[in-house]
């Protein structure tokens, strides 16, 4: 690690032994799933990158522009004093703009991150010392849980907790509402969340962005059997399944799965197991859920925290929520 940096590896960290449990657990279920958060691996975070600069998925753009013209309104609504706080470190250049206006404004250059991957956190932890000189890294692999409880035990400063990418959209309303009330239970009144939710839209809008031409959100889908096939000797490779996203409009969320193109069985050697599969069955791999402005301050309510300030972008499809504990 260069100068500045701290990496702490907590053991939900890098999480191997947990892969080959949910795996057999999810390829068992009569709707058969895999955990998202697998998606992650080395390969899997470079796919996400390329995602994030595909015409197709307007997410990361948007996000970026609301940063870009309110980094330093964002930032004004903590103290000088305060620490940047990351869950999820896949949001670089966003993360660069918070910091730079925080330091700009002559703030505290501190900044954790908490990261399922130790190499992902690395290669951050890296490119943010390199361009900010004199910052201080907390980087703690773990899952977001336990790196926030690791953090708040040391916490002597007031934070900016930042989770970005419309990550919050990964987790159900009502686990998405527990989880933010998880993190409301541990900040203190001058401290604020910033918070990126993907608004509802267009379906095509929405299925393209989650199903590119150039099929690298494919790719990275397909990557979670790939994983299987190299971490637990699985024969994914030589079966055939496609990507499949579906908006469910009522429900305000993208759907993604793997549709087996054939009935075929496929043997994942360190699991003894045999896993059976009819065409056109699919597993279940990831939602992406969207909100309304009113579900997003709903939302905010639920968990504790009144919203302070809404951003979005020129063409309205992001939101950034500035919230305050209430
Ligand atoms: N947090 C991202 C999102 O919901 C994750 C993501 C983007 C994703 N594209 C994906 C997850 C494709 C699964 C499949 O937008």
């Amino acid at each position: 690690m260069p100068p500045g940096v701290r990496l702490r590896v907590l053991p939900s960290g890098d999480g191997q032994v947990d892969l080959a449990r949910e795996v057999r657990e999810g390829l068992l279920r009569a709707r058969k799933s895999l955990p998202c958060r697998f998606f992650y691996d080395a390969e899997g975070s470079r796919l996400f990158e390329q995602i994030c600069s595909l015409p197709e998925y307007y997410l990361t753009r948007a996000e970026d522009e609301i940063l870009a013209r309110h980094a330093s309104r964002i930032v004004a609504a903590v103290p000088a004093g305060a620490a940047l706080v990351e869950l999820g470190s896949g949001s670089a250049t966003k993360t660069r703009r918070l910091l730079a206006a925080h330091v700009a404004r002559g703030g505290r250059a501190a900044y954790a991150m908490v990261d399922i991957s130790s190499s992902v956190l690395e290669d951050g932890a890296r490119a943010l010392v390199a361009e900010f000189p004199g910052l201080h890294v907390e980087a703690v692999a773990a899952e977001y849980q336990d790196g926030l409880a690791l953090l708040s035990a040391e916490k002597r400063a007031p934070w900016l907790v930042l989770w970005l990418g419309s990550n919050v959209g990964n987790l159900d309303r009502e686990q998405a509402a527990a989880f933010l009330g998880g993190i409301r239970a541990r900040l203190a009144p001058e401290d604020r969340l910033l918070l990126g939710v993907d608004r509802r839209k267009d379906r095509l809008t929405l299925e393209r962005a989650y199903d590119d031409a150039a099929g690298v959100t494919a790719r990275f889908n397909a990557n979670l059997l790939g994983r299987i096939d190299r971490e637990l000797g699985g024969r994914f490779g030589e079966a055939r399944f496609r990507h499949v996203a579906h908006y469910d409009e009522h429900a305000g969320r993208v759907e993604m799965h793997l549709e087996s193109l054939t009935d075929q069985v496929v043997r994942i050697e360190a699991l003894e197991l045999e896993v059976v599969f009819r065409a056109g069955e699919r597993i279940h791999t990831e939602d992406s859920y969207k909100y309304s402005d009113a579900e997003a301050e709903a939302l905010a309510t639920q968990a504790g925290f009144r919203l302070e300030r809404a951003f979005t972008d020129g063409a309205a499809r992001f939101l950034s929520v500035l919230l305050a504990p209430s």
